[in-house]
């Protein structure tokens, strides 16, 4: 769904691309620039090491790997043309408030450029409200055209689709709004 969400030109940006699975997918999809960023720590399973392997092992032209924080990304404005990022924004531990991800991903992003955010936006352990989460997006540029509830859209088996995993999923695509 995100793949297909994001439409398949322009340079990539996957926040938060652990193994680097989904980056991998979208390189799949359409040939390009591909960037996977990630804090790889060891609080995580995945590392750089792994993504970097599994890049070999689909056989997949060379994508470029990023250490960093989705907090603070290190990236120019504007520099992507696709922004991707999938349960993540939620696990960024070096800031309070967890829209921060959102803020700079929307920073990133190029006028006219898409997003896809899949994230617990509906779980009251890690945002305010999905609301909050929808009018961040819109404060950094963004202009929604859809929002939906992960369950709504796919049949999530016990137990994913209990709170505690992705019950309180929601994917949210747009683009970035053009200067008027
Ligand atoms: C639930 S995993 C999701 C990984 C991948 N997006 C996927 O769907 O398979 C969360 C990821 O967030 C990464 N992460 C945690 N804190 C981060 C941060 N501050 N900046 C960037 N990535 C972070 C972890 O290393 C881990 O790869």
């Amino acid at each position: 769904m995100i793949v297909d969400a994001v439409g398949r030109t322009g340079r990539l940006l996957d926040i938060g691309c652990g193994s680097g699975q989904l980056l991998i997918r979208c390189a799949k999809a359409s040939p390009g620039e591909y960037y996977g960023l990630d804090r790889w720590g060891e609080d995580w399973e995945y590392s750089r090491a792994q993504a970097e392997r599994n890049v070999v092992l689909e056989g997949v032209p060379e994508l470029h790997f990023v250490q960093g924080s989705a907090s603070c990304l290190p990236f120019d404005d504007g520099q992507m043309q696709r922004v991707v990022s999938c349960l993540t924004f939620h696990e960024v531990r070096d800031v309070e408030d967890k829209t921060v991800g959102i803020t700079e991903a929307l920073r990133v992003l190029a006028a006219g450029g898409t997003f896809v955010f899949l994230d617990l936006f509906d779980d009251p352990r890690s945002y305010p409200g999905r609301e909050h989460v929808l009018e961040t997006i819109e404060r950094a540029g963004g202009e929604i055209e859809s929002a939906r509830a992960l369950p709504e859209l796919l049949e999530l088996r016990f137990p994913l689709g209990l709170g505690k995993v992705l019950g309180h999923a929601v994917l949210v695509a747009g683009t970035k709004r053009r200067a008027t």
